[in-house]
């Protein structure tokens, strides 16, 4: 049976008290055989601390990623987190997600660099495409299939549509895993999962909820 990714992208929300009560609400996830899994959460930089120490004080099956990198080693780059910071806390990153792109002027010049400094501190990095046509850079880890229309809408794209987007990166780039993303819900999850390319999902608005989450989890 494959491995099935399931990230959680909490994008720019949550207070810290949130954050703690959502992880003491999904800590029974530490007595079920989660062995075909890998859960992880991104939660926005300042909750990395509190999270790791949480998910080890509790022995959560969940591990734990960042939403970006800086473009820059550590050094004087005012209000910026470095990869190496990020590695204390965090085993993998998101890169090239299509908000980076869209609002935050993010080309593949930058992604690419991103990613090398990503791989050079030890991360594993799931870079997001929006297609096809998105540049993906060589010896990628993990892809994520995010097409724009997708994301946030409650309008996901079709699992045939996205098995088909995730052969094509698999034949022709030899990407060793696929996820799919775009308004992922409890309901729809193992319609996608289910798809022999697709190796799990990255989740938005429905991972803030730590009940749909969960639900989320049991139905993949
Ligand atoms: P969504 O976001 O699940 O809210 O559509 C997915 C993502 O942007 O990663």
């Amino acid at each position: 049976m494959k491995k099935l990714f399931i990230v959680a992208n909490w994008k720019s929300n949550k207070t810290e008290s949130e954050a703690k009560e959502w992880i003491s609400k999904v800590s029974g996830l530490k007595d079920q055989d989660l062995s075909n899994k890998d859960i992880i959460l991104c939660p926005s930089f300042i909750h990395l601390p509190i999270a790791k120490t949480l998910i080890k004080e509790q022995m959560l099956p969940v591990g734990l990623g960042a939403q970006d990198i800086s473009l820059f080693e550590a050094g004087a780059y005012t209000g910026e987190v470095s990869a190496k910071q990020i590695k204390e806390f965090a085993k993998i990153v998101i890169i090239g997600h299509s908000e980076r792109r869209n609002n935050f002027g993010e080309n593949d010049d930058i992604l690419f660099k991103k990613f090398k400094l990503a791989k050079e501190n030890g991360l594993a990095v799931i870079f997001c495409v929006q297609g096809k046509e998105t540049k993906i850079p060589e010896n990628v880890d993990i892809i994520a299939y995010e097409p724009i229309n997708a994301i946030g809408t409650g309008n996901p794209d079709t699992p045939e549509n996205a098995e088909n987007v995730a052969a094509y990166f698999k034949a022709n780039f030899k990407v060793p895993a696929v996820l799919y993303g775009g308004s992922v819900t409890a309901s729809n999850v193992n319609s996608f999962t289910q798809m022999p390319n697709i190796d799990g999902i990255l989740v938005g608005k429905a991972s803030l909820d730590p009940e749909e989450f969960y639900a989320i989890i049991q139905n993949v």
